[in-house]
C-alpha cells in the first residue's frame, strides 16, 4: 500500500465542505473590503527566496533544480511571489493595490499536530499605501477574518522600531539573534548571548519592553523615537474602530523582510503550534527589480484554524436520490437536471437493485427519491417519495421539484 509523503494529508468530501465554507466566508469579506483574488506559480525561481533570507533557507525549502538546470523551489509562503508579480505587472496599475490568495504552501519541516509539510495559506497583501489607515486596515481585516472562522483567538500588535532600537549598538548579525530569543520569549538564550558579547546592560530594556502593555511604557524605555508617532496613531485607530488586540513589542516575526507594524494571532485550543495568523509592514519589491514600495500583509494559516475550529455542523443541502427502471432511464439524467438547476443535490442511482432495495440506499444520503419507471416515462411523470413521511405521490417534474424546494 501506499503512504503520503510525509508531513501531507489527504482530505474526504465532509472536510472539504468545512474547510470550503470557512475559504468563502474569507474570500467574501475580503472581496468586501476591496480585495482581489491573484494567483501565483507553485513554484519559483530558488533566488526569490535566498535574496532576502540567504542561503540558509534552502535548508526549509523544497528546493530542486529542473531538467534544464534552473534551481527552483516550491513556495514556502506567497508574499514573494505576490511583490514579484507586482514588479512584472502590477506596476501601471493604480496605487494602492489590494490583493488576497488562499494558496498551498511547502516548508521541509519536522511535522508534528498543526505543522505540515504541504499547507494552506489565505493572505492579504496591501501594496503601495504607508499610512497608519493602512496599517490599520489589514490589521483590522486580520481580526475580521479570524472571528469568522469562529475560532477563539488572541490577537497581538507590535512595532519593530522600538527593539531594533534597543539594539542598534549591536551589529546586524547580532541584533538578529537577539530578535529570535526574543521573539521565541526564550529570555535565558537571550541572556546568555548578551553576556557572550558583554552586553549585559541591554538585559533589563529588552526584557522590560518584550513585556510592555501600554505605549507610554514602551516609550519610556525607548525614549523618542521618530516612529512613535505613527505608533500611536495606528493604535488609536484600531482602538476606537473597536479592534480587539493586545500590545506586544516582543513580536520579531522569523522572517527577514519586515520594518514596521507586525502581528500575530493565536488561537486559545491549540498546543504548540497555535500561531494561526502572522503579517505586518514590508519593503520587497526593491529586491525584486522595481522601486521601493511600502506594503503591509498577512496569511491566516489555514490548517490551523481548522483544527482550532474543529468539525462544525453545517446545513444540509436539500438532495433527491433518483432511481430509474426501464424506460426511465432514458429521461433520468434530463429528471436530475431539473433538479440540480434548482438548486437541489440530485444523485442518480447507478445500481440494478429492486426499487426498494433502492429507496433504502436513497433514505441514507437525500430526504426524497424520485422514481421514474416505464409508466412515469410514458406519461412524462416522476413519483416522488417522501423519506421521512413516507408519502409518496405521482406528479410532474415541474411540481415535484417544486415540493422539494419549498421552504
Ligand atoms: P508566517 O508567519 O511564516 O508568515 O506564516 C503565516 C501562517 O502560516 C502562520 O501563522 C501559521 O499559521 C501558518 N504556517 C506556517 N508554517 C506552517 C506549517 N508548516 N504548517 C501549517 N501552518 C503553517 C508568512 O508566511 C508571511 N508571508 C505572512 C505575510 C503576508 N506577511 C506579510 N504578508
Amino acid at each position: 500500500m501506499f503512504q503520503r509523503a510525509r508531513g501531507t494529508r489527504d482530505f474526504l468530501p465532509e472536510e472539504m465542505r468545512q474547510r470550503r465554507a470557512v475559504e468563502m466566508q474569507m474570500r467574501l469579506l475580503a472581496e468586501r473590503a476591496g480585495y482581489g483574488e491573484v494567483c501565483t506559480p507553485v513554484f519559483e525561481n530558488l533566488e526569490l527566496f535566498t535574496i532576502r533570507s540567504g542561503e540558509n533557507i534552502v535548508k526549509e525549502l523544497y528546493a530542486f533544480e529542473d531538467k534544464g538546470g534552473r534551481n527552483l523551489a516550491l513556495r514556502p509562503e506567497v508574499t514573494a511571489a505576490v511583490l514579484r508579480m507586482y514588479v512584472n505587472e502590477g506596476k501601471a496599475i493604480p496605487k494602492p493595490l489590494r490583493w488576497y490568495y488562499v494558496a498551498n504552501c511547502f516548508r521541509y519541516e519536522r511535522p508534528q499536530k498543526g505543522r505540515y509539510r504541504e499547507f494552506w495559506q489565505f493572505g492579504v497583501e496591501l501594496i503601495g499605501a504607508d499610512t497608519a489607515l493602512a496599517d490599520a486596515e489589514v490589521i483590522m481585516l486580520a481580526e475580521e477574518l479570524l472571528r469568522c472562522s469562529g475560532v477563539s483567538f488572541t490577537l497581538q500588535v507590535g512595532h519593530l522600531a522600538p527593539m531594533k532600537y534597543l539594539l542598534s549598538t549591536l551589529r546586524e548579525e547580532e541584533q538578529r539573534t537577539m530578535m529570535a530569543f526574543l521573539d521565541k520569549r526564550d529570555f535565558a538564550g537571550m541572556r546568555e548571548s548578551l553576556v557572550t558579547l558583554g552586553r549585559e546592560d541591554l538585559e533589563g530594556k529588552l526584557g522590560d519592553l518584550a513585556a510592555a502593555r501600554d505605549l507610554d511604557e514602551v516609550f519610556t524605555i525607548t525614549g523618542l523615537i521618530p516612529e512613535e508617532e505613527r505608533i500611536r496613531e495606528t493604535c488609536s485607530i484600531l482602538d476606537s474602530n473597536g479592534c480587539r488586540y493586545s500590545l506586544n513589542f516582543g513580536i520579531a516575526r522569523g522572517l527577514d523582510y519586515y520594518t514596521g507594524m507586525v502581528f500575530e494571532g493565536f488561537a486559545e485550543n491549540l498546543g504548540a503550534e497555535n500561531q494561526i495568523l502572522g503579517g505586518g509592514a514590508y519593503r520587497l519589491a526593491h529586491l525584486f527589480g522595481g522601486e521601493d514600495v511600502p506594503s503591509c500583509g498577512f496569511a491566516v494559516g489555514f490548517d490551523r484554524v481548522m483544527v482550532s475550529r474543529g468539525q462544525v455542523l453545517l446545513p444540509e443541502k436539500r438532495a433527491v436520490g433518483i432511481i430509474s427502471v426501464g424506460e426511465g432511464r432514458k429521461r433520468v439524467f434530463v429528471v436530475a437536471r431539473a433538479f440540480r438547476e434548482a438548486g437541489v443535490r440530485a444523485e442518480v442511482m447507478l445500481t440494478v437493485k429492486g426499487v426498494g432495495a433502492q429507496i433504502a440506499q436513497v433514505a441514507r444520503i437525500a430526504g426524497f427519491a424520485v422514481v421514474i419507471g416505464d409508466r412515469e416515462a410514458r406519461e412524462g411523470m416522476v413519483t416522488l417519495k417522501d423519506l421521512k413521511s413516507g408519502v409518496q405521490r405521482t406528479c410532474s417534474l415541474a411540481e415535484a421539484v417544486e415540493e422539494v424546494t419549498r421552504p
